[in-house]
């Protein structure tokens, strides 16, 4: 009888393409550069630039963008159902949503989003071949590696690019592409190794919480609207 793999515990990354307007595009494109300014990179110049850094958090609430937002809030209700939410228990929050610019040789260090629950990129730009910087999501663990370090290659014992035994996973931009993926999940971006293209995404970072009506279960925070904000204390 033949050994069966069973491949347990999935972690769920979705995409999607969605249609871009060229004109729609081009207008959002030139809006990124007027608000990336002067600014290069995040501080020096090998990091790309980033919006949530400077001042640029909540793109989706820019009249250039707000559609656009709206429609991957639509794939985000999507990606919810499809890992096994019920709508009507939740509340979706967009908490923050920043363009991130590439230029050439710039890079994003490996990190995740610990404040968020699900994460969004949508790329405007990109050729599709990865040379313009892949987005990596890192396994967050191998068990498969079965002993602890020996899938780092130099030869073996692993088969290189094993599906069993990938440390990571690597996707090319190219304009209309939107990635969903657990905000816990470690991601980085590649350097951008074309010099002719400015890499182009903008990111999303969305919370659950309970509906603002009913009681709130433990298990999920109360809708924002229903918490209590406090002054400062006065000494
Ligand atoms: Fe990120």
């Amino acid at each position: 009888m033949a050994l069966q793999i069973h491949a347990l515990f999935p972690t769920a990354v979705a995409t999607a393409q969605l249609r871009l307007d060229p004109l729609e595009l081009a207008a959002q494109l030139q809006t990124l550069l007027m608000l990336r300014g002067a600014d290069e990179g995040n501080p020096n110049s090998g990091c790309a630039w980033t919006g949530d850094l400077n001042g640029v958090w909540q793109l989706h609430r820019h009249p250039d963008f707000s559609g656009l937002t709206d429609r991957v809030v639509e794939q985000a209700w999507a990606y919810l159902s499809a890992v096994g939410f019920d709508q009507a228990k939740l509340a979706l929050h967009v908490q923050r949503c920043w363009p991130v610019l590439s230029d050439w040789d710039q890079v994003v260090g490996r990190h995740h989003h610990p404040n968020a629950h699900l994460s969004a990129v949508l790329y405007l730009s990109g050729s599709g071949s990865g040379e313009d910087g892949v987005l990596r999501i890192h396994a967050p663990s191998q068990p498969n590696e079965l002993v602890p370090g020996s899938a780092a290659g130099h030869g073996g014992p692993i088969a290189a690019g094993h599906p069993l035994n990938q440390p990571h996973w690597d996707l090319a931009p190219q304009p209309g592409l939107l990635v969903l993926f657990p905000s816990r999940l470690d991601h980085s971006v590649l350097a951008n190794g074309d010099p002719e293209l400015l890499r182009c995404s903008i990111s999303f970072d969305f919370v659950l919480t309970a509906p603002v009506d009913g009681d709130p279960p433990e298990y999920l925070a109360p809708h924002p609207s229903l918490w209590t904000p406090q002054p400062l204390e006065v000494n």
